[in-house]
């Protein structure tokens, strides 16, 4: 996922189209970049996936490079308004840690989760250089998570490498985990425009599936997106959901009045 995210960004259809002289390929408008690529499209039924990260791989590759770079994304600065000194913020898939490192600078007491060493190992070293400490920790998602609450849930580019039939239980586990009032922002790669980067196998969402997940909460943002990217070198565009929903609070019951 590339390092402007959301960024360069269009409404949902506008620009998107098949090539005509190539009906396997797709021109989409970014940013007023023409940008042609492959369309993968999937079957209507699919079977249960097994998803592959590549980005364990590309930050082994060279430990002195931040793949993502160190300035926070374009989603954590606008998730930032949200965050208040004090507050705990989960980064769920932080990789190299520049938005967990970004989250800490304005002064939340922050985890980092993500399944790969060498990314933590990057995201430690640029928390140390920022002058702030987070805590990271290494695991898979859909295994271990740490315990709540959490003011604010936070995943910028990781929740669609967790294959959809445990996502469910993922979204109910980590509802538990935000505090009432607290929030959760999300921005996750959907089957509208699919382009397969650096050999990953994602199970993208389906249109609706991430607000679906948030059915019983306020929802304060939710809307489809393109973005594009040149993390392989070459410009193209991913369709992403981004969503940021509040945990209802629940007030006790009133006593009975006599
Ligand atoms: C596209 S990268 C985004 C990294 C980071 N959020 C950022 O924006 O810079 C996706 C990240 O999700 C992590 N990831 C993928 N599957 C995961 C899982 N099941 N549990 C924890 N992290 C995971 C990857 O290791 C990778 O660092």
């Amino acid at each position: 996922m590339g390092g402007k995210l959301p960024g360069n960004i269009f409404r949902r259809g506008a620009g998107a189209h098949r090539d005509r002289r190539n009906p396997a390929w797709q021109r989409v408008n970014v940013g007023g970049i023409a940008v042609a690529f492959p369309l993968r499209v999937r079957s209507a039924a699919p079977g249960p996936i097994r998803t592959w990260s590549p980005w364990g791989r590309e930050y082994a590759r060279d430990p002195a490079r931040y793949v993502f770079g160190t300035a926070p994304s374009d989603w954590g600065r606008e998730i930032a308004r949200l965050v208040r000194p004090g507050d705990a913020v989960l980064d769920l898939g932080c990789g190299e840690g520049r938005d967990g490192v970004f989250f800490a600078e304005l002064g939340a007491t922050v985890s980092g989760l993500d399944l790969s060493a060498d990314g933590l190992a990057k995201a430690r070293r640029l928390a140390r250089r920022q002058g702030v400490s987070v805590r990271w920790i290494a695991g898979c998602m859909s295994e271990a998570l740490p315990a709540g609450p959490f003011d604010l849930i936070f995943s910028c580019g990781a929740l669609h490498y967790v294959p959809r039939a445990r996502r469910g239980r993922l979204f109910r586990r980590l509802a538990g985990m935000t505090r009432p009032g607290g929030h959760q922002a999300h921005v996750v790669f959907t089957d509208r425009l699919v382009y397969e980067e650096k050999g990953e196998v994602v199970d993208y969402f389906t249109a609706g599936e991430l607000r679906q997940a948030f059915v019983e909460w306020q929802i304060l943002r939710n809307g489809e997106r393109m973005i594009s990217c040149a993390q392989d070198g070459s410009v193209h565009a991913h369709s992403v959901e981004e969503l940021v929903a509040a945990r209802p609070v629940v007030s006790a019951p009133r006593p009975a009045e006599t």
